[in-house]
């Protein structure tokens, strides 16, 4: 019941996982800087988001930082552009004024440092200090990467005029349906959080035993057909199910539907990359704050899950008594488990993906949506800040709520089971979801 197991990974292998997935990461930068023009790349899209040539060269800068400085001790390339790429130093709307590099500059410069990690990453041997140990670094700098390009994605979704993404649509869900509309996960102590996992970022460790009672939790995300249920049921109109700073930001700026949602002729129509399309009701519901979510949830007579629980139900085994890394086990996402990875560029529809349940039939925990949880981002006994204080530790505090599973638009490099995010509980341009829960 107390056990954390993983696999020992060859460092040869290892050094090949991180090769590939410094270069996915590239790719996707590309596939999302290199379909706007170059002015499109300096606008800023709305003042919640930087300018996406400044997430390019920030993605440079991060890594010459980590790999090239911290790691390999060399001098920087160029000194004076640091203070723009710190996220501490100038927040996302003042970016836009700053004498950022241009959209080819910030491209040489991100592929000039990029050559030389690979030289790096060739030579260095991935043991001996804490950054480089099972290429903890590298493995950090291609998450940092993916992150920014869930980020940029957003920019994309917030971006007015011409779609210029496009991606297949996920399949129909496959197989049976879930057997319930919830389950039971009886109470017990799990294992929470991660020691062993080579790339668990800080605030995912260490690993420790967390006492949970029973709780019900939803085999599935709550679907837009739910939530309109919420909203034809007067669910925003109602103080009683609202939180008092979400009543007052609803009130405040006219909310009444989920963000990129408007209603024509009596139906529910969405944004979503440049087109706009009639409300799909089995697709899991998209773009909600937590105050929504939470709203939701009190209408419906349940809760939000917190963090605990949300993870107890997606990794705990009950059989073994262990925690998995992910809901099916410990082997990586395949495109058969979960909608991760911008294959999609939307969440695949509640029921889908019967191989990616958990050992109770809870389904799409991993993918689609991030689930907001009713906790707030709080270190886990014993964290230590690693390698700095600004990833987690000044996050960390009852003004952000954490998020759980990983969307559409996350890359299995930086999604398991014991992945946390965190964001303000106003937030609602992030691809965000929820399921709900009870107890007994
Ligand atoms: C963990 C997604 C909240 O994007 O603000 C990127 C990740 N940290 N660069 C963010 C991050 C530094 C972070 N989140
Ligand atoms: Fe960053």
């Amino acid at each position: 019941m107390t056990t954390e197991t993983h696999p020992e990974i060859r460092p040869d292998v290892l050094r090949e996982r991180a090769a590939a997935a410094l270069t996915a990461a590239r790719a996707r930068t590309a596939g999302l800087t290199d379909v706007v023009s170059d002015p499109d790349l300096t606008a800023q899209h709305s003042p919640l988001m930087s300018p996406l040539v400044w997430d390019l060269a920030h993605i440079g800068n991060q890594e010459e930082l980590w790999l090239l400085r911290n790691v390999a001790g060399r001098e920087f390339l160029r000194p004076e552009i640091n203070s723009l790429y710190d996220a501490f130093q100038h927040p996302r709307a003042e970016r836009p004024k700053l004498p950022l590099l241009g959209p080819e500059e910030a491209r040489r410069y991100a592929a000039e440092v990029r050559g030389r990690v690979f030289d790096l990453l060739d030579r260095t041997p991935l043991e001996g200090t804490a950054l480089l140990d099972r290429g903890f670094a590298f493995g950090m700098i291609a998450q940092h990467e993916q992150q920014h390009d869930e980020t940029m994605l957003i920019t994309h979704q917030l971006r007015a005029g011409e779609p210029v993404l496009t991606a297949e649509d996920p399949q129909p869900p496959q197989g049976p349906a879930p057997a319930a509309a919830e389950v039971l996960v009886p109470g017990g102590p799990f294992i929470m959080g991660t020691s062993a996992e080579p790339w668990a970022l800080d605030n995912e460790r260490p690993a420790h035993v967390r006492e949970v009672g029973s709780f019900w939790i939803d085999t599935v995300p709550v679907t837009n057909g739910a939530y309109q249920a919420f909203i034809a049921d007067g669910g925003y109109t109602d103080p009683r199910w609202w939180a008092a700073e979400g009543w007052e930001q609803i009130r405040r700026h006219d909310i009444g539907a989920p963000l990129f949602w408007q209603r024509e002729a009596g139906q529910w129509l969405r944004r979503r990359f440049g087109v706009t399309e009639p409300v799909p009701d089995d697709e899991p519901v998209l773009h909600v704050s937590w105050y929504e979510a939470d709203a939701y949830a009190r209408w419906a007579g349940r809760r939000l899950p917190t963090e605990a629980e949300w993870e107890k139900a997606a990794r705990h085994d009950p059989a073994a008594g262990r925690s998995r890394r992910y809901p099916w086990g410990d082997a990586d996402p395949t495109p058969l488990h979960a909608n991760l990875g911008q294959r999609h560029l939307r969440p695949a529809r509640a029921g889908c993906y019967p191989a990616g349940a958990s050992p109770l039939g809870v389904r799409q925990l991993i993918g689609d949506v991030w689930e907001w949880t009713a906790s707030d981002f709080l270190p886990y006994p014993g964290f230590r800040a690693f390698p700095y204080r600004e990833y987690s530790e000044v996050f960390f505090g009852p003004e952000h709520k954490v998020l759980r599973g990983g969307s559409f638009a996350v890359d299995p490099v930086a999604c398991r089971g014991t992945f946390r995010n965190w964001d303000l509980p106003v937030r609602r341009q992030i691809f965000s979801g929820f399921r709900t829960a009870r107890g007994v």
